[in-house]
């Protein structure tokens, strides 16, 4: 089996290409640990970009960059114009408000029901109205195909499906300008594998969203990415459209294609 065709027959990402994510040549050791030693990554507005790479890589590290949970020994991290690095934690507060996430679980709030999960942000960031918090969570239970009868059930009685989106939901109610999901679809099956990849490519479509996505599983890749950055051994050694991927000549890039598609 070969890769899923390439996502060339969608449009390419509408708007400019001006970055909203300009990652400027980032080094960070942990004691004597080199892990990320020289990256440049650039992610268009409105784009997806998907980072691949091996387990210990390094890309957890490389997204907590990208919302200052981490700081670079040296390096620019540029969001949307402005390097977040010198910021202060005010600063990185305000500019993480522009951020959704998605953790590989769903991490719901057990006790909360689905409405009161999704609503969390906009109590805590908002001082929307009561009706208003409502339309704007039916609005976006909507968008990730969520019905209004699970809106009073309880994260434990959804499927893991269900959870994922309910969790995309919440993390774009506040109107993100990117989005970052690590390993979204890790542990799941192929068929709540392909929902996530519907719902990452809804959230781009319909809200214009910025996409990050860390991910092992090349299939879900090919299907999302406007771009595929392959990490290995603390550097980007390819990056461009998938298509370009599947050519690499780089030997990590082929090995990991091939063990990927020996098992799959
Ligand atoms: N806070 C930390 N302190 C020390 N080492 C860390 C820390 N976070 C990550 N690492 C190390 O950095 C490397 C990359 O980790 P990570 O980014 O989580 O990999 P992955 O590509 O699987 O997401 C690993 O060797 C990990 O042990
Ligand atoms: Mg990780």
């Amino acid at each position: 089996m070969g890769p899923p065709d390439s996502p060339s027959a969608r449009p390419a990402s509408p708007g400019s290409t001006k970055p909203m994510i300009d990652i400027v040549d980032l080094h960070k050791t942990f004691g004597s640990t080199k892990v990320l030693t020289g990256i440049n990554l650039t992610v268009p507005a409105g784009s997806t970009c998907v980072i691949l790479g091996g387990s210990g890589s390094g890309k957890t590290v490389l997204m907590k960059h990208m919302i200052g949970l981490l700081k670079p020994d040296t390096g620019k991290v540029i969001i949307d114009g402005e390097d977040i690095v010198p910021m202060s934690v005010q600063g990185l507060q305000q500019v993480r408000r522009s951020f959704g996430m998605v953790f590989q679980a769903a991490a719901l709030f057990d006790s909360m029901t689905v409405f009161e999960n999704v609503a969390f942000p906009l109590r805590q960031h908002t001082s929307l109205s009561e009706d208003a918090i409502r339309e704007k969570v039916r609005k976006r239970l909507d968008l990730m195909s969520l019905k209004p009868e699970v809106e009073n059930r309880f994260p434990a009685d959804l499927s893991g499906g269900m959870r994922k989106r309910v969790g995309l939901a919440r993390a774009v109610v506040l109107d993100p300008k990117v989005v970052l999901y690590d390993e979204p679809t890790t542990g799941l099956d192929p068929i709540t594998t392909d929902s996530v990849d519907e719902m990452i490519l809804t959230a781009q479509k319909e809200l214009g969203v910025t996409s990050v996505v860390i991910s092992h599983d090349i299939a879900s890749a090919f299907n999302v990415a406007d771009q595929i950055a392959f990490l290995s051994k603390g550097v980007i050694v390819e990056n461009g459209p998938p298509e370009q991927l599947r050519e690499s000549t780089q030997p990590a890039v082929q090995v990991f294609l091939q063990t990927w598609f020996g098992k799959n």
